[in-house]
């Protein structure tokens, strides 16, 4: 982790309120294939990591039967508790958790995470995977940045400074010791993919 915990959620802080504004296509599509892929229906309860303003957590609301979102940043939160009043959305439930302490011991049918893991350090991620394994979700969706191949140094699809991505390699392996199976890949862009991830 390139920040400390408070560090990164003062900087979500304050930019929480902009935070929608204006978002990348590769950004768009991996929302798009996270909620795809996450497929929760009727009764099924989903815990979303790293959830932000709720991009996926009040997508999957419509159909889930109960959402979960965790994140260090109150300012996102807030943002994501007044969409989901506006829209009528009764069955999220936002709250601070992060994903080594995700701060829920509920039964949860598919953990979903966009954008945010790549925070963490290669290590703090296997760790994280590992404490979210142990929830036993049938499903895990992990979208984000993500190297396919040797990033460009010269275009990088993130800030050095804050964000510390792992290679596709480093997850899948993380996942299969965990004991689950990449089943799909998406490959959005060189720096930025989906992994689906199914208990074996
Ligand atoms: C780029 S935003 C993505 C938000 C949302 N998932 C989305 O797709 O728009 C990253 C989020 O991860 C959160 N975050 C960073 N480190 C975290 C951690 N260790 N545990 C939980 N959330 C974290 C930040 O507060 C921020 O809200």
């Amino acid at each position: 982790m390139k920040k400390t915990l408070d560090e990164h959620a003062a900087r979500f802080d304050d930019v929480a309120a902009e935070y929608d504004d204006e978002k990348t296509p590769e950004y768009n599509e991996c929302v798009a294939l996270v909620l795809e892929h996450a497929d929760a229906t009727g009764e099924e309860t989903v815990l979303d990591l790293g959830c932000g303003t709720g991009a996926i957590a009040l997508g999957l609301a419509e159909d889930a039967g109960t959402v979960v979102g965790r994140d260090i940043s109150e300012g996102m939160m807030d943002q994501g508790r007044e969409k989901a009043a506006d829209r009528g959305l009764e069955n999220v439930a936002f709250g601070e958790g992060r994903f080594r302490e995700p701060n829920y011991d509920g039964d949860v049918d598919v953990v979903t995470s966009n954008f945010a893991m790549h925070h963490l350090s290669d290590a703090e991620k296997r760790e994280a995977i590992d404490i979210v394994a142990d929830l036993e979700p049938r499903r895990i969706v992990l979208g984000d940045v993500m190297f396919f191949g040797e990033p460009n140094p010269d275009d990088p699809f993130y800030s050095p400074e804050v964000d510390d991505p792992a290679t596709v390699g480093v997850l899948a392996d993380a996942f299969t010791d965990a004991g689950y199976a990449l089943t799909e890949v998406e490959l959005v862009h060189d720096q930025v993919g989906v992994l689906i991830a199914d208990r074996r």
